[in-house]
């Protein structure tokens, strides 16, 4: 008997009010793992109770940290200090979470015992070299199968400080090994093809390690100590995402996003909809634990297609499936370029959404570095998220502006970013109910 779980996604009119979403997945794991390093008790608000972040802290409580959930959305961190984890006998399961597995791979190789991280399916399919060899680099000794998960990580290795230039543009390569340059003695340095998401430096240098850091480049040395902080997540632009494409798309529309986290490192889909025509508006834009944070007001407005600039795309790398959806919605042409990366992510997103939005009607030119997508009218249909959070939730913002129920295929996953999502969705306005699952044959 199946135990996937499915959705469908009813037409729907406009999306009113105000709504909050959960907070930043990329904050919440660097904050458990740099609490964990630090000496005191650290406390996190607003930590997103999705199944990537609580699988960080099961793996760090492994590891013999003290992490207890007082309230939703808090924990308290009793830091053990950088030399004070201890092994576990078991393998570590990093589940779904690439963020989780990569980052952790760095921490764990500068330790003095051994450790295997494992993860589910999807993860068990994810490139893992572009950590093992920069971690190798700075020697480290790290056995996968392949280039793939599990990771063996040998402990008692002497970690030297490296100058590495990522050949890709990735914050969790980049955070990993920063991660293990604190155990390195002198300096690390990593240099980005380009700039990507900075949590981990603004981070580090908040719980007091020093460091230097711009666009595209970051550079800290070993031997120093980590404080404990107390750390305000955001909400999670990523889950905001599917909410202001959804309002871009619907007539009618006029929501306000309450405390979205605005990196700028994060932001390229507010760019690139206001480029397509959306009417977007940022409010009562503050900082939060030195981190951009403000309210969206997101109203309909026609969107017409565009060639999505390149220097974009790293900025936005998580919202490329919904943004798909956007141009499925847009009229005229939308081409993306440059975004390689989404094919190995929890799945081959261009893949995925590609396939799915061409059940719903829209021709999609598929290209191994992106997509060209004709708007059309998007009728109802079957789709597969292909077990990927982040497809399902963007094929549901699909089904409320198609012409019938979208049924979308194993959307379980949903529960790794995004706990609550349906509940979110219903409140503004959206129409997604859990469905039974259809049999594999017949769709
Ligand atoms: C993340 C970085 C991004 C992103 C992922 C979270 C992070 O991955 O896709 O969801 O927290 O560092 P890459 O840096 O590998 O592109």
């Amino acid at each position: 008997m199946s135990t996937r779980l499915d959705w469908i996604s009813h037409p729907a009119g406009a999306l009113r009010g105000e709504l909050r979403v959960p907070g930043d997945k990329s904050i919440s794991h660097r904050a458990l793992m740099l609490a964990a390093l630090a000496e005191g008790r650290s406390c996190i608000e607003g930590f997103l109770e999705g199944e990537d972040t609580r699988a960080t802290a099961a793996v760090l409580q492994q590891l013999g940290v003290r992490i207890t959930a007082p309230a939703d959305g808090v924990r308290m961190i009793d830091g053990a200090g950088l030399r004070g984890l201890r092994a576990s006998a078991q393998p570590l399961d990093c589940g779904n979470a690439g963020t989780g597995m990569r980052l952790l791979a760095g921490l764990l190789a500068g330790q003095s015992f051994d450790s295997t991280l494992v993860g589910d399916a999807s993860l068990s399919r994810r490139p893992m070299r572009r950590v093992i060899d920069p971690l190798t680099a700075m020697g480290a000794r790290i056995d996968s199968s392949d280039g793939l998960p599990p990771l063996h990580i040998h402990g008692g290795r002497n970690l030297r400080g490296a100058t590495i230039d990522t050949p890709v543009a990735s914050a969790q390569v980049k955070s990993s090994i920063l991660l293990a340059g604190l155990y390195a003695e002198g300096t690390t340095e990593v240099r980005e093809p380009q700039p990507t998401r900075d949590y981990t430096e603004r981070m580090l240098a908040a719980f007091g390690w020093p460091i230097t850091f711009g666009p595209g480049w970051a550079r800290l040395e070993g031997g120093h100590r980590l404080r404990a902080a107390d750390v305000r997540v955001p909400g999670d632009f990523s889950s905001a995402a599917f909410f202001i494409v959804a309002a871009c798309v619907t007539p009618g529309s006029d929501l306000v996003l309450r405390e979205v986290g605005l990196n700028p490192r994060r932001t390229g889909l507010l760019d690139t909809l206001r480029a397509m025509g959306a009417d977007i508006a940022i409010e009562r834009l503050g900082e939060q634990g030195g981190e951009p944070v403000g309210d969206l007001r997101v109203r309909h407005a026609p969107l017409r297609g565009i060639e999505i600039p390149v220097v974009h795309v790293a900025d936005m790398i998580d919202e490329c499936p919904v943004l798909f959806v956007a141009a499925a919605s847009a009229q005229g042409r939308t081409v993306l370029r440059g975004a390689a990366e989404l094919r190995v992510k929890e799945s081959d997103r261009i893949a995925v959404m590609a396939a799915g939005l061409r059940r719903l009607g829209i021709a999609v030119e598929e290209r191994p570095d992106g997509a060209a997508i004709e708007g059309g009218a998007l009728r109802g249909g079957e789709v597969d998220s292909a077990g990927d959070h982040r497809c399902a939730m963007s094929f549901a913002v699909a089904g409320l502006v198609a012409d019938a129920p979208v049924h979308i295929r194993d959307c379980a996953n949903v529960a790794t970013s995004f706990p609550g999502f349906l509940d979110t969705a219903r409140a503004a306005g959206m129409a997604v109910t859990a469905a039974p699952a259809t049999d594999e044959a017949a769709a």
